[in-house]
């Protein structure tokens, strides 16, 4: 099988057009508005081939090309397709929230609320030159929040008990550089494990506020993850990619110098904990399903994830494989749920519902004001 000399980028953008019903799902049609979108633009100079994907109400375009990382013509070709689907769901009057529809009564994604601060798309790229054979995962998650990477990056690419290949392949114990970034200060450090993993756990076990963003191979400092994250958008700012809190995306080379594809996946057995679910503004469990179960309803949660696997061959998609329809992860489901059912219980109160400090989209402090005249000092400070 020839090598594709030539370097090419995978870029995948999520965004919210609409949701179907409320929060829980896409409606087809917003995925066939974005299929024939870019079936059209297909092999004319912008992309080389895509793929749609969809994973509660969010969808994702999943784009080959080789116009390189941060493209004005791949960014262009974004927005028009984001703005026929967002044409699309304000047809079906499909549900957003109603900042997004005052805003967006002339239908474009821009004007939708589409672009606007914490809700914008959500972009994840990496440029490499095609292996001889190029196995990648693109994992996309519903209701839950930037940081959730952090715990399965840290499994897959630092600890053997997660990754046999950290001990068993010579290339692979050389070690991997993890970039993070700090999403309240916009600072940015790379650290290498096996040598900084005691201080690479310590700053990116506070996943509220440092990122994963991606991941090399120390031996030939190849990329081989890529997250989609970048420093907050303060409110109201805009702008061609404007971050996203939520909808975030994982792009993983798998094989040979990098992790085989079940140790990619192995750290989902655990559904582990992420903040999101209802409001953006409750702890709870990251489920792994297959596509069809990635509808999140109950308590608008919990949290899914859904792991599409392709070969890329001479810039071309081939797949995808739908990489948690396998029994293996039935019990990882099965814990998802009791999890779902203790966390539940504890209602209103934290650590089930996030700190204060943390919610983006409650009215919280709304409802404190009308209190305020009931307040009394108590304690001398
Ligand atoms: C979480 C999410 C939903 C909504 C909830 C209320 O990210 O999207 O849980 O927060 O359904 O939505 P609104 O305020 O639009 O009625
Ligand atoms: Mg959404």
């Amino acid at each position: 099988m020839p090598e594709k000399d030539s370097k090419q980028t995978l870029s995948v953008i999520t965004a919210d057009v609409g949701g179907f019903i409320g929060h829980v799902s896409s409606h087809p049609e917003i995925l066939d508005t974005a299929k024939e979108r870019l079936f059209n633009a297909r092999g004319k100079g912008v992309i080389t081939d895509f793929h749609v994907l969809r994973c509660g109400d969010d969808i994702a375009l999943a784009l080959l090309h080789e116009n390189g990382p941060a493209s004005g013509s791949v960014s262009g070709l974004v927005w028009n397709t984001l703005n026929a689907c967002t044409d699309a769901a304000s047809r079906m009057k499909l549900y957003r929230h109603e900042d997004f529809i005052a805003a967006g009564d002339k239908g474009s994604a821009a004007k939708a609320g589409v672009s606007k601060g914490a809700k914008g798309p959500t972009l994840a790229e990496m440029e490499f030159a095609e292996r001889q054979s190029e196995p990648v995962i693109v994992f996309m998650a519903n209701k839950s929040a930037y940081g959730s990477w952090n715990l399965p990056l840290y499994k897959i690419y630092a600890d053997p008990f997660n990754t046999a290949g950290l001990i068993m392949n010579p290339r692979m114990a050389e070690g991997f550089t993890f970039t993070v970034l700090d999403v309240k200060d916009g600072t940015e450090i790379t650290l290498s494990t096996p040598a900084d993993a005691y201080l690479l756990l310590s700053i990116i076990g506070i996943t509220s506020r440092y990122v994963v963003t991606s991941v090399h191979g120390n031996r030939k400092q190849d990329i081989t993850a890529a997250v989609a994250a970048q420093k907050l958008a303060a409110p109201g700012e805009t702008g061609p990619f404007t971050v996203s809190r939520d909808n975030p995306v994982l792009i993983l080379r798998c094989q040979s110098d990098f992790p085989a594809v079940g140790e990619a996946l192995e750290p989902f057995s655990l559904p582990h904990l992420v903040r999101g679910w209802m409001r953006a503004a409750h702890n709870g469990p990251l489920m792994p399903v297959p596509f069809y179960e990635a509808n999140p309803s109950r308590f608008d949660g919990p949290a899914r994830l859904i792991g599409a696997g392709f070969q890329i061959s001479n810039g071309r998609f081939i797949g995808p494989h739908d990489m948690f329809d396998d029994p293996s992860f039935d019990e990882a489901r099965r814990l998802a749920n009791r999890i779902t059912d203790y966390m539940r219980r504890h209602g209103p109160f934290e650590p089930h519902r996030m700190p204060a400090t943390e919610l983006e989209q409650a009215g919280i402090s709304a409802l404190f004001d009308k209190a305020k005249d009931r307040i009394k000092d108590k304690l001398s400070r």
